[in-house]
């Protein structure tokens, strides 16, 4: 057996519980000051403080990590991402600053259908050597887990290529990676007025192959204007449930009153992400609900949009979590750093809520709250590191990376 031996660590912040935090409890990290962890063949096998465990642990047969100055938390979780994609959209970027708004674009033929023809273009090997890239920078912000949807095919075959490729990711890379069926993603112009008959394809011919070929937990769609309504959004997600999947909605993103929020509750979806203009009545909805809230602030920042009511919704009781949104088009970036001071500083959040959201939250909206998430006996031994004592430095050293280290499994992987 392998056994690692972590001691000294100035805070050990063990974010602990084996469900989502909602509401009041976000703020609850669980911090064991002087902190220890023992690791045994890739778990978690005792958490405590290093006066405790120096008695329990057989220094003979451990490796040992002084982790003397520096925080040890639970891996990152980026719970929603569309890391896989062909070629990119700088210049819509820079229409954007000239005041074009994300869906006039999209209607003038940008947007996400832009990026249909050079991801359609990519063999499963473009993704796996791309993706592999996208993965490392994940992994030195401190991001063990990553949850990849499909969506830039809209046809059989690349959405099928898109999830093979995130598989062989995940068998391969460090990084775990939890895949989502987006095939929903957009309406493309031939399809335009016929979105139920493109989801009855999808539905039909190309998710029934995804479950065969185990290549998804999850179905997701893009519930806004202009893109998928309620009505056809709800049939789309009742139907996907009935072959297996768990679900996630693209919700409350850019029209108000648009009901998506609802919808996600009523259909009992794992997570409803984005949620700027969510409702009041979705945000009660929400909180009542098991439904995770996923806020993506970096998109509403690149988008100069307003933020999601973060504060609105942990004081309604809602589990948060937070995460990077990572795509070609409304924002190319995953730089945790960003995201945190974005939390912190424009949405009110507390640290301690930030990192539930990115830790326990994260693990939950993507189905592993019972193996990742937190530092507790029995879970998986994904564990990061930082350069300073405490999570306070997290948003203090602004938009700077200050992951020092990166575990997972019990292996020392930066
Ligand atoms: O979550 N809103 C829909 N999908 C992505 C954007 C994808 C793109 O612009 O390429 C999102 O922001
Ligand atoms: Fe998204």
């Amino acid at each position: 057996m392998k056994r690692t031996y972590i001691r000294r660590a100035a805070e050990l912040v063990t974010c602990s519980g084996d469900k989502a935090k909602h509401g009041s409890e976000m703020k609850e990290v669980g911090i064991i000051k002087n902190g220890a962890v023992l690791i045994e063949d890739g778990h978690i096998a005792l958490v405590g403080s290093t006066e405790e465990l120096d008695k329990k642990v057989d220094f003979q047969t451990a490796e040992l990590i002084d982790a003397g100055g520096q925080a040890v938390l639970p891996g990152f979780v980026d719970s929603h991402t569309h890391f896989l994609f062909g070629g990119y959209r700088a210049d819509e970027f820079g229409w954007r600053l000239q005041g074009e708004s994300y869906l006039s674009i999209m209607e003038k033929g940008g947007g996400i259908n832009a990026t249909v023809t050079p991801t359609r273009a990519a063999s499963v090997e473009d993704f796996v050597a791309l993706g592999k890239e996208r993965l490392n920078t994940m992994l030195r912000f401190g991001v063990t887990t990553v949850e990849g949807k499909s969506g830039y095919g809209m046809d059989k075959d690349t959405e099928l290529r898109m999830l093979r490729a995130m598989k062989i990711l995940d068998e391969s890379h460090p990084v775990d990676v939890v895949r989502t069926f987006l095939g929903p993603h957009s309406v493309l112009p031939e399809w335009k007025g016929k979105e139920r008959e493109f989801l009855r394809y999808m539905l039909t011919e190309v998710m029934p192959e995804v479950k065969k070929e185990d290549l998804a937990e999850f179905a997701d769609i893009f519930t806004e204007t202009g893109v998928f309504n309620i009505e056809d959004s709800t049939w789309y997600l009742q139907e996907a449930k009935k072959l297996g999947f768990r679900l996630k909605v693209h919700a409350d993103e850019i029209a108000p009153n648009f009901g998506g929020s609802e919808m996600a509750v009523s259909c009992g979806a794992h997570s409803a992400d984005h949620l700027l203009k969510a409702s009041d009545e979705g945000i009660r909805r929400l909180a009542e609900g098991n439904t995770i809230a996923t806020l993506l602030p970096l998109t509403a920042f690149c988008l100069k949009e307003p933020y999601a009511p973060a504060r609105k919704l942990i004081d309604a009781g809602c589990a948060v979590a937070l995460a990077s949104d990572l795509n070609p088009g409304s924002c190319f970036s995953n730089s945790i750093p960003l995201l945190i001071a974005l939390g912190c500083i424009y949405m009110n959040m507390r640290i301690e809520e930030v990192v539930t959201a990115l830790t326990l939250n994260g693990a939950a909206a993507v189905g592993r709250e019972k193996e990742i998430g937190s530092i507790d006996p029995g879970k998986q031994a994904d564990l990061i590191f930082l350069h300073y004592p405490s999570i306070q430095f997290l948003p203090y050293r602004t938009g700077v990376n200050i992951v020092s280290r990166v575990m997972k499994r019990g292996e020392l992987v930066i």
